[in-house]
């Protein structure tokens, strides 16, 4: 069959909308700002400037105008924004939230431990991490007890990227690491979003709260780096790598300081992001159930009781498709922001230097004009000839350009592996009644977690094979 192929740069940057919002509305929007940048798409297009006071801020969902951004000029956009400085009380100068020559060099230095061989033996410690869920999952189903599908998530993804990162084992401290994590991301979204709060040396609750938090994370860290450089050993690991790193010209180590900020960054950005989308792939597959039906067959014809291995991904097409769907309609980082440095002419339009730019992933992944029924959850949306009829940069979950997620193809990796592992095992039902709230932090999470009923497979096997005759 004969595919016509539409061009993957969209070179036609659409008008800019110019909407004004009085100031008496800005603490509305800030109550909920991705309802707002959604709403706002939809009435004004997707390229809106919002003339405030404090600043020009742009909301961008046109493919073109993100590519502009994200990629052919993105050299005139830092992450000198709220959001970043925020998140830079937690991750200090790390990859996430650093810019200019120290990102340059540390993007250099840890690409490798994102090497395709690099992922095919993580992948082993995935399946082992998942395996070791399931086993205790097993006894939870028998006795009948829910599970709440968020936490288990959360725990599994700190556990695989604390041991294929740092070789860490944290299967103890992970629920104690999560929740750390979960409060001092909790404290990033209130003060970016409350700005003028009490200042965070103030012994206030919240802020006692954050820094016991970071002080435990930090512990936990420094004392790795500290046993590790006392070791001597070298596992070849990404903690192996910082350590070992020596600046061409100086000759120069990295500082335990600037280890740390590179290893809070990884395991904040490594596990939150894939949790929080497994858990959504959870909830959607439960609520449809011909698209869950889908990916039982696959699991059962490609793997026939076997453990799911890296090899086995290429076969295991629609657990990838729901996985891409899942992040299109809840793409983990929801928020992308980035501060213009000079005067950028897009089209009839120049951002000028100085402007703050929005560029929602949510918002852009529900553009009408790019994904049709933008609301239906549809994994044919993402067969490679579908993928081939969209431009590149309708679909950004991990952003783009030189600043592309560093774990995007771990993620890619690690999630379809969980998926199919598990789809094997058990089949996951919202428990009736429970409340689906989704909450826009750092990254999307559901309010109240997801609590799911597990229901065996292989006593489903077992009940058809019999009833078969077989
Ligand atoms: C589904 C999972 C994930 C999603 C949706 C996601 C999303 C993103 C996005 C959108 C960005 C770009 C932010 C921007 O341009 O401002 C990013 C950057 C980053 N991500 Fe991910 N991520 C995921 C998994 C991971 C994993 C597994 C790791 C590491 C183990 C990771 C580490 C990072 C780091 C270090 C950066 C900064 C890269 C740089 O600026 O050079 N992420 N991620």
């Amino acid at each position: 069959m004969g595919v016509s192929y539409v061009p993957q740069t969209n070179t036609m940057f659409p008008p800019v909308e110019i909407v004004q919002i009085p100031p008496t509305r800005i603490r509305t929007v800030m109550r909920d700002p991705l309802a707002f940048l959604l709403r706002s798409a939809q009435q004004h297009g997707s390229f809106i400037q919002y003339p405030l006071k404090v600043a020009t801020v742009y909301n961008i969902s046109h493919p073109a105008v993100i590519q502009r951004v994200l990629q052919t000029n993105s050299k005139n956009y830092s992450k000198n924004t709220v959001q970043y400085n925020t998140l830079a009380q937690i991750t200090g100068e790390g990859l996430l939230t650093s810019d200019g020559r120290s990102w340059f060099t540390h993007r250099r230095l840890m690409q490798p431990a994102f090497h395709r061989q690099r992922l095919e033996e993580y992948a082993t410690i995935v399946g082992e991490a998942t395996e070791a869920m399931l086993v205790r999952w097993q006894a939870q189903a028998q006795a009948g007890c829910p599970i709440d599908i968020d936490a288990e998530m959360m725990q599994l993804a700190l556990e695989i990227v604390g041991k294929t990162l740092f070789n860490l084992d944290l299967r103890q401290e992970a629920p104690e690491i999560t929740h750390a994590v979960l409060e001092l991301l909790e404290y990033v979204v209130y003060r970016a979003t409350n700005p003028l709060v009490l200042p965070p040396t103030l012994p206030t609750p919240r802020n006692r709260r954050f820094t016991a938090a970071r002080r435990m994370l930090d512990e936990m860290i420094l004392s790795t780096i500290a046993a590790r450089r006392a070791s001597g050993e070298d596992p070849g690991d990404m903690l192996s790598m910082l350590l070992l790193a020596r600046d061409e010209e100086t000759g120069e180590g990295l500082s335990d300081a600037e280890i740390r900020d590179e290893m809070v960054t990884l395991l904040i950005a490594g596990h939150e992001t894939v949790a929080s989308a497994l858990t959504w792939s959870w909830y959607l597959l439960s609520q449809h159930v011909a698209v869950r039906q889908r990916l039982e067959e696959e699991v059962q014809q490609v793997l026939n009781g076997r453990f799911p291995t890296i090899a086995d991904l290429e076969k295991l097409p629609y657990a990838r498709q729901i996985f891409d769907e899942t992040l299109r309609l809840y793409p983990p980082a929801w928020l992308i922001t980035r501060r213009a440095l000079e005067d950028d002419p897009i089209g009839d339009h120049t951002i000028p230097a100085g402007s703050i730019l929005i560029l929602s992933p949510y918002v852009t992944h529900r553009n009408p004009a790019f994904w049709p029924n933008p609301l239906g959850f549809d994994p044919q949306r993402f067969t490679p000839e579908a993928a081939l009829q969209r431009p590149r940069y309708a679909y950004i979950p991990f952003g783009g350009g030189p600043r592309l997620c560093i774990g995007d193809r771990f993620a890619l990796m690690e999630a379809p592996l969980i998926m199919t592992a598990v789809a094997q095992r058990f089949r996951l039902n919202l428990l009736p009644g429970h409340p689906v709230i989704m909450d826009p932090l750092v990254t999307l999470r559901p309010r109240h977690g997801i609590l799911m009923s597990l229901e065996s497979m292989e006593m489903k096997r077992k009940f058809h094979y019999s009833s078969n005759g077989s």
